[in-house]
């Protein structure tokens, strides 16, 4: 039986967004055909063993109390996760990590799992580094001829007023490092702005101020399987106000996801092509998610690619391929068979 480690949580201010995640993940798992290990990185990141199912009981976590403490071990004499309660060591054939955000989608994880030497799903240690940050994004896709809207970072010594008065307002302030929204705002004055950029610096030491795009927010998963490009359905979110904020992100309530987008197929197709070709050109392995603007003449722009979006069933990553008539059982059975081969 092969062994599977889905590795989620993590010390980032995504940590809730992980556990839904993963939650859908080990479920779409066929629990007859692999082993799987569920390893939770707690909030402080230490790393933990789960005995049983966790459920998603918010604060509580009644279930990390009856985990045991697991390490990754790099010695000579072996690579693996040893727990040191049980004093087992585990060699896992693969594994999954579902963790969004820093230290998990920035290609730290990453890291520790290429010198472990267990492969695992999802891009590498660059491609998910580059992705993560919001600037070196929008620098290599314009070297790929993709463009994305006008930006400029900043560190807490710098005042962007050149920007400012070359672009006008609103402006959206983000933390050049972060995901679901946590930390970015939209300015429309300079109070406004200075509010924003101290929210930034919240959660990183650099930020990016960008022109904010009037449009509509449209986006393209790709799928790898066994080498081969899937590409999947187009999708668009509605806004009703404002952005897509992280409340916004998990309730829906402004927003609405249109699966398939309301765009023309000439449009789809455009998007579809420039996903692909990022993916490509970015060294991107497994999946990506690629999020546009298109703009009211027509225009699209690169807002960013993620290489862990939201995983649950409802999410848009998966919306996208089961729209194509892969379910999400399927999507992750296919993931884990781009690694564990089909002999079993
Ligand atoms: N330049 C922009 N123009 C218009 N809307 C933007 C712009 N940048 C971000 N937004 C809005 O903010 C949301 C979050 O920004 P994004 O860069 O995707 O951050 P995250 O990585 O947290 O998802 C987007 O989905 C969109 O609604
Ligand atoms: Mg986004």
């Amino acid at each position: 039986m092969k062994k599977i480690a889905v590795i989620f949580g993590g010390k980032s201010t995504e940590y809730e967004v992980s556990l839904k995640s993963a939650r859908a993940v080990i479920d779409a798992m066929d629990h007859e055909k692999y082993q799987i290990l569920q390893i939770c990185i707690t909030q402080k990141g230490e790393w933990r063993l789960l005995s049983g199912d966790y459920v998603i009981d918010g604060k509580s976590e009644r279930w990390l109390q009856t985990s045991t403490h697991i390490q990754p071990v790099i010695s000579e004499a072996s690579k693996g996760l040893y727990d040191r309660d049980q004093m087992e060591f585990h060699v896992p054939d693969l594994i999954f990590p579902v963790i969004h955000g820093q230290q998990g989608e920035d290609g730290i994880l990453q890291g520790v799992l290429e010198m472990l030497e267990i492969p695992y799903v999802g891009c590498d240690v660059t491609s998910s580094a580059i992705c993560f940050n919001k600037k070196l994004t929008h620098q290599l896709a314009a070297t790929s001829g993709v463009q994305a809207t006008p930006a400029v970072t900043l560190t807490k010594q710098e005042i962007p007023e050149v920007f400012i008065a070359r672009y006008g307002y609103p402006v959206f302030v983000k933390p050049l490092r972060g995901g679901s929204s946590i930390g970015i705002s939209k300015a429309h004055t300079e109070e406004e702005l200075r509010e924003a950029m101290e929210e930034a610096f919240r959660y990183d030491r650099i930020i990016t101020i960008e022109k904010a795009v009037d449009g509509i927010e449209i986006g393209c998963g790709i799928l790898e399987q066994q080498g081969e490009r899937i590409i999947g359905s187009v999708d668009e979110i509605e806004l009703q106000a404002g952005f897509f904020d992280y409340h916004e992100k998990y309730h829906l309530e402004q927003a609405e996801i249109h699966q398939p987008a309301r765009v023309s197929d000439a449009v789809k197709r455009q998007v579809a092509e420039l996903a692909e070709r990022l993916f490509v050109s970015f060294g991107c392995r497994d999946l990506a998610r690629v999020d546009f603007f298109l703009d009211k003449t027509g225009e699209i722009y690169l807002n960013e690619i993620n290489t862990m979006p939201g995983f649950t069933g409802q999410s848009r990553f998966p919306r996208m391929f089961a729209e194509l008539g892969i379910d999400y059982t399927a999507l992750i059975e296919l993931l884990l068979q781009n690694y564990l081969g089909s002999e079993d």
